[in-house]
């Protein structure tokens, strides 16, 4: 059997991502074992998806605590006394501290709705449809000291329409979170990512550059 990798998954709210992850790892698509999952806020409907799991849980209040760097100390606490390896943000709304990437290096992963370095911060569903983007996406990216900055890991590409809106758009790209994300920690679990530099290599995948999207089509 295959080593389960040990994650903690971070979150504020619906929690698909997690749902995903979970659903993943019980399909047994996915080599992991969730050890915890921490909540900012205690009303997040993610936790209700992880008690159903019988997941362990726990909210973390940030208000509680006197500066970004003490929450992010409790933080690598509760990870560290769980024996997490991998630190899994899914819909995570905080931004983190050295304290946490220090301990965490090149062991925390993001996803963010928009095909990174286009489109960082909030908002970026809004902001894609009204620059006009022909596509957009998801990236899953290892967290380093910026906001949405660090090593790219996977990315899924979504047709972005004129009739388009902020919600329909982030529906369309949610739906490609929810398979990029498991496989990304997948990958991690199976040994294959090395981190150079900004550059993620993936080892032994298969080359196919047959995906070529044009949007609108060439034809029609
Ligand atoms: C997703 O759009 C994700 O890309 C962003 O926050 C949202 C979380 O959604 N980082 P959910 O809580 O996983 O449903």
């Amino acid at each position: 059997m295959a080593r389960e990798l040990p994650i903690g998954v971070l979150i504020s709210g619906s929690g698909t991502n997690l749902q995903a992850i979970i659903d993943a790892i019980e399909a047994k698509r996915l080599d992991a074992v969730i050890r915890v999952v921490i909540s900012n806020r205690e009303d997040a409907f993610g936790l209700v998806r992880a008690k159903k799991h019988n997941l362990p849980t726990e909210v973390l209040d940030h208000k509680k605590f006197p500066s970004r760097e003490a929450y992010d100390q409790a933080l690598v606490d509760i990870l560290r006394r769980r024996q997490v390896e991998l630190v899994i943000l899914a819909g995570f709304m905080r931004l983190l501290s050295p304290v946490l990437v220090g301990a965490y290096s090149n062991r925390i992963m993001n996803i963010h709705p928009a095909l990174l370095p286009s489109f960082p911060g909030l908002h970026v569903q809004k902001k894609a449809v009204e620059h006009g983007v022909r596509f957009s996406g998801c990236t899953v990216h290892f967290v380093n000291e910026g906001c949405d900055e660090g090593p790219i890991i996977i990315q899924a590409v979504v047709p972005v329409f004129p009739d388009d809106t902020e919600e329909s758009l982030a529906a369309r790209i949610l739906q490609e979170e929810h398979r990029i994300y498991p496989r990304a920690v997948q990958l991690y679990s199976e040994g294959r990512l090395r981190v150079a530099g900004r550059v993620v290599q993936v080892e032994g995948l298969a080359k196919d550059d047959s995906q070529v999207l044009t949007n609108p089509p060439l034809k029609g």
